[in-house]
């Protein structure tokens, strides 16, 4: 049998502070303007819920899902989305929320595909970057943290749908 042990990677106190940090910079960036915030469901939906709440210029919201289709924890690295936005985001100042990169399919399939609709600017938000696992190059425009490999779960992310809603970040270890 696998045992499972799990230690903390970021607290929900440190989550908090640079959730703040992020909508602090992002309001700045956006002042006197309005957002579509896009969210890719579903590991996104609780740092999405905080962020937006911390940020100060209007936001529009909705949500995208995305899935790679492979074996195991390995990407096949052919993305498919399963649920479209129903914002018309033509001439709209879009940000794009994620929990994780990680080879950088998914986010660079959702931007292509977004800017296909002429939005009048897209960037892209992510809380945590696994910078050495890329696939492609992808440089997210606002990053939470950056991580090394490793199995990272809670504030969203899961492990066999798995410990989504813990609000600490945790790494798991397999022994
Ligand atoms: C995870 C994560 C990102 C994607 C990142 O989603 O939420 O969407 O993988 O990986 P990539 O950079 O290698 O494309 P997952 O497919 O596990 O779905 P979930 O959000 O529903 O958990």
């Amino acid at each position: 049998m696998v045992e499972m042990s799990k230690e903390i990677l970021f607290s929900r106190v440190a989550i908090q502070k640079r959730v703040k940090e992020i909508a602090s910079q992002i309001s700045k960036d956006y002042a006197g303007r309005e957002l579509v915030v896009i969210g890719i469901l579903k590991g996104a939906f609780i740092f999405m819920a905080d962020l937006v709440r911390e940020i100060s210029v209007p936001c529009r919201i909705d949500f995208a899902r995305l899935a790679s289709y492979g074996t195991g924890s390995e990407s096949s690295g052919k993305v498919v989305m399963t649920k479209d936005i129903e914002t018309s985001i033509k001439d709209r100042d879009i940000l794009i929320v994620e929990d994780i990169v990680d080879t950088g399919l998914t986010l660079q399939y959702l931007v292509d595909w977004l800017k296909e609709r002429n939005p009048r600017s897209l960037k892209t938000c992510v809380f945590l970057d696994k910078r050495k696992r890329r696939k492609i190059s992808f440089e997210a425009n606002y990053v939470g943290f950056t991580i090394d490999d490793g199995f990272v779960v809670g504030y969203g992310l899961d492990f066999n749908e798995q410990f989504r809603f813990s609000p600490d970040i945790y790494i798991i270890n397999t022994n």
